[in-house]
């Protein structure tokens, strides 16, 4: 009888101690790898961060070098859009000048002699169209330099239509280069004023022009 009671005595001492000998390594593991996830975190988060810095720097330059295309001078893109406000005669030699500025980005364009001087050295392209009435006849050359030195051209014949014209360029220009349409023959075309159609005066003959992208 009394060896039955200890035996039990032992068996229960011996499972009660194991479930504290358990509890307690549990415990340990787990703060263990409390202390290992906390450390991890830790290490991911200064990763994490060095990596969002470095995106952030490098948006940050994409960004600045987009504004400026260039060197850090320019703080817009150059990009210009003017139209004639009134029809025009001219003659051989003599500019045709887009009096009416509809954009100048970076102040390219000048009205008081129709010249577009690039801002900055780069690739450019260069938009213009020209309208002629029935008895019209123009031409008229886009040039860079000098008025002979022809990148577009453009003409109309006398016919028993209105007509408009368009052409697009694409060329290179150092800082400093200018840019200009002139007559190659007498020429006459039509600018926005008295064309009113359905109010839509505007855009019966203009030039435009943007910089594609900056030398680096
Ligand atoms: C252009 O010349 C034509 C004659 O060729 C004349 O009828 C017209 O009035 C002139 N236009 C301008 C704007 O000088
Ligand atoms: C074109 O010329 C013809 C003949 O000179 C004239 O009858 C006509 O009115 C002219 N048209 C325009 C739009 O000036
Ligand atoms: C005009 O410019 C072109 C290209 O730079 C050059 O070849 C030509 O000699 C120039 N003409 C004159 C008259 O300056």
């Amino acid at each position: 009888m009394n060896t039955i009671i200890i035996v039990f005595m032992l068996m229960f001492a011996q499972y009660g101690y194991g479930l504290v000998m358990d509890t307690a390594t549990s415990t340990d593991a787990l703060m263990v790898m409390l202390a290992e996830e906390k450390q991890l975190r830790a290490q991911f988060e200064i990763k994490v961060t060095g990596q969002v810095t470095d995106l952030q720097n490098k948006v940050n330059s994409l960004e600045s070098s987009q504004e400026c295309g260039c060197d850090g001078r320019l703080t817009e893109i150059p990009a210009f859009m003017a139209a004639l406000s009134n029809d025009r005669n001219c003659s051989k030699g003599q500019k045709v000048v887009f009096d009416d500025i509809k954009l100048n980005r970076g102040q390219g364009y000048s009205k008081s002699n129709g010249i577009f001087t690039a801002p900055i050295t780069g690739t450019y392209m260069f938009t213009t169209t020209l309208s002629s009435d029935p008895n019209g006849t123009y031409h008229i050359a886009l040039v860079k330099g000098n008025a002979t030195n022809e990148i577009a051209y453009m003409y109309a014949v006398s016919t028993t239509q209105w007509s408009e014209s368009s052409t697009t360029v694409v060329t290179h220009l150092d800082a400093g280069n200018d840019v200009w349409m002139v007559c190659v023959s007498n020429s006459k075309i039509e600018g926005n004023a008295n064309h009113a159609v359905e109010g839509a005066a505007d855009f019966h003959s203009h030039l435009s022009g943007f910089l594609v992208s900056g030398d680096h």
